[in-house]
């Protein structure tokens, strides 16, 4: 529809209900104006508002805002006279309403056409859009990953000013985005593209997990811990791995304090002289050192015995030199061990970390506990898996790197040292749970990086979270860490710079506490009744017309509001060049 279409009066003024004023109908009004925008003027007022519906006699409007100094201001305090004089929007207020007029190269961006005002382009405020986390919802096939592949193609392909120092880390849940981004840098040599995959058998970097770097949480995280007993024995096997990663000769010490406090434990909890004989045998077989060790010589006064021999039980059913391996062990024990967690300074192993874990189980008594061995053991067991299966390499690093030198490398280009502005990684080649996990651990270290950035706020970083209702779920991390991840970027984030964009076609499926804090949505064709009614109980600005409009958006089309839109209104994406690469199989293609 061409903006032209009059601005003659479109009716006279007959009735005003709540925010809705009745018109009834000139003669001359054209057809198919709902849904455009309408200018009411009044003595010194300038009210804009909607039409949201017309018969053979009437048209109602609902009313948006009004131009206050050539600002458009959302809502309106007054209503409208009946003297007021109602006509179609015309270009110069479009221009208020759709961002043109505020246009500058650093703080506007292109993002589309307005579906109903024919190539009208719609600009937003950077600040506004990017500042604040944003949601892209939309059917599968709606346009939702080609939506906003574009949005940042309109930023990069900016021909008056160049966006060198953004950063956008795309979680990229199928391998889609490589092909909207590798051509950065031919519109500008000044923009860098990095892709890292979890593939390994692509002919690409793959996914890096240094786990001397991860904490606590993420080691939590990393074993899939989902009791809150297990968070011990996990700290327990980090602060083990800070004492033996020094030289051998002061951690034997540690090492051998270990052995022999587990092995008193089993005295105390006294079981049956057998049991505790058997259970101090398989301990020492799993376990001990050049120091402690089944064949250590006991020293008696006259005569010295290997410990195995001490343990054996006399005619009485008693372990006959208890007192002697007693004191013998107890000699072993220091009171201080002084432990703390790694703080990051020197690299450790997957295997690293399993052979600490296995002295953390006999260091917090696990060993006599079947309760908490089995909830121990179960960590074990997914670490000793993880080792054995090919993820292994994602941790595998033969030389110690700092949190800024891992930042430096997955923002730089590995050649030239050049800025990245958009970092790819691909999770397409493993599983859901191990892709939420690395999700979660990636998105910690850059929220945790720009936390303790002496910059606060100065290099702001995007996570694009594509199928972000795999990740962003209300899981029970709350409950076991006390925290989640995506809910506490969506909290704080902000104020670090670092900001999330969720993309997904299940909202309901999000959780609510990330869904509740972003300001800016596109929302695409949606058309599940549990989303539709989700939606509307999340986001405080949709109402029942706006979900009308939602259920019948056409591909590539979606309605845009929140902080960064003066009004809601139907945008058109450009279709993206190059496009993602698309998941919907050609099937006509592969048949014929
Ligand atoms: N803005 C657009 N303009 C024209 N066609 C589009 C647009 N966005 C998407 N499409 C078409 O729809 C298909 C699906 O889009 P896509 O972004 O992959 O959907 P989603 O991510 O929501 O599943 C694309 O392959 C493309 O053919
Ligand atoms: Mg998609």
């Amino acid at each position: 529809m061409e903006t032209d279409i009059g601005f003659d009066m479109l009716g006279e003024i007959i009735e005003i209900r709540n925010n809705i004023v009745i018109l009834k109908k000139n003669e001359n009004t054209l057809q198919n104006i709902v849904n455009l925008f309408v200018k009411i003027v009044d003595k010194d007022k300038i009210y804009i508002g909607e039409i949201v519906s017309y018969s053979k006699e009437i048209i109602e409007i609902k009313l948006s805002g009004e131009i206050i100094n050539n600002n458009f201001i959302y809502g309106v305090s007054q209503k409208p006279s009946f003297d007021a004089v109602v006509t179609l929007l015309e270009e110069e207020s479009l221009n208020i309403l759709f961002g043109g007029n505020k246009y500058s190269p650093s703080t506007s961006l292109y993002l589309g056409k307005s579906a109903l005002y024919k190539d009208y382009p719609i600009y937003v405020n950077i600040n506004n859009l990017f500042a604040n986390h944003l949601v892209v919802l939309g059917n599968t096939g709606s346009g939702k990953s080609c939506g906003m592949a574009r949005v940042m193609q309109n930023l990069f392909y900016k021909q008056d000013a160049k966006a060198i120092n953004s950063t956008f880390f795309i979680i990229d849940a199928y391998g889609e985005y490589k092909n909207a981004f590798s051509m950065i840098d031919y519109v500008n040599k000044e923009f860098c593209f990095k892709s890292y995959t979890t593939d390994l058998n692509a002919n690409e970097e793959i996914i890096q997990i240094p786990l001397w770097l991860l904490s606590l949480d993420d080691i939590c995280l990393l074993l899939e811990v989902n009791n809150k007993n297990q968070i011990p024995i996990v700290e327990k096997a980090l602060k083990i791995i800070n004492i033996f990663s020094r030289a051998e000769e002061s951690v034997i010490k540690y090492k051998n304090s270990i052995i022999a406090k587990s092995l008193l434990d089993i005295f105390i909890n006294g079981k049956t002289p057998a049991q505790i004989r058997d259970q101090i045998f398989s301990v020492l077989t799993r376990y001990n050192t050049k120091d402690l060790n089944l064949d250590s010589p006991i020293v008696q006064p006259g005569y010295t015995r290997p410990l195995k021999q001490c343990l054996m039980i006399d005619t009485t059913g008693k372990i006959r030199d208890t007192e002697l391996v007693v004191k013998y062990l107890q000699s072993f024990v220091l009171e201080e061990m002084n432990l703390s967690l790694p703080d990051g300074s020197f690299i450790y192993t997957l295997k690293d970390l399993l052979y600490a874990f296995d002295f953390a189980l006999i260091d917090e008594g696990v060993l006599n506990d079947d309760k908490v061995y089995s909830l121990a053991n179960e960590l074990r067991v997914r670490l000793a898996s993880l080792i054995d299966s090919g993820n292994y390499k994602f941790f595998d690093f033969d030389k110690h790197f700092t949190k800024d030198d891992f930042y430096h490398m997955l923002t730089h280009n590995t050649n030239n040292n050049q800025k990245a502005q958009v970092i790819n990684l691909n999770l397409n080649a493993v599983d859901d749970r191990f892709a939420k996990i690395i999700a979660k651990i990636y998105s910690k270290f850059l929220f945790d990086y720009a936390k303790s950035s002496s910059e606060r706020g100065k290099n702001p970083v995007h996570i694009v979270l594509e199928e972000a209702h795999r990740y962003v779920q209300n899981d029970r991390d709350t409950e076991i860490l006390g925290y989640n991840i995506f809910e506490r970027i969506a909290k704080e984030g902000r104020k670090y710079a670092v900001l999330i964009n969720l993309i997904s076609q299940r909202p309901s499926e999000l959780s609510q506490t990330v869904l509740s804090q972003c300001s800016n949505f596109l929302v695409f064709k949606i058309s599940h009744p549990a989303d539709i009614e989700y939606i509307k109980a999340m986001i405080p600005y949709v109402d029942d017309e706006m979900i009308e409009k939602i259920k019948n958006l056409q591909t590539g089309n979606c309605l845009t509001f929140g902080n960064a839109f003066l009004i809601p209104t139907i945008t058109k994406i450009d279709l993206a060049t190059p496009t993602p690469s698309s998941n919907s199989c050609d099937v006509s293609s592969c048949w014929f």
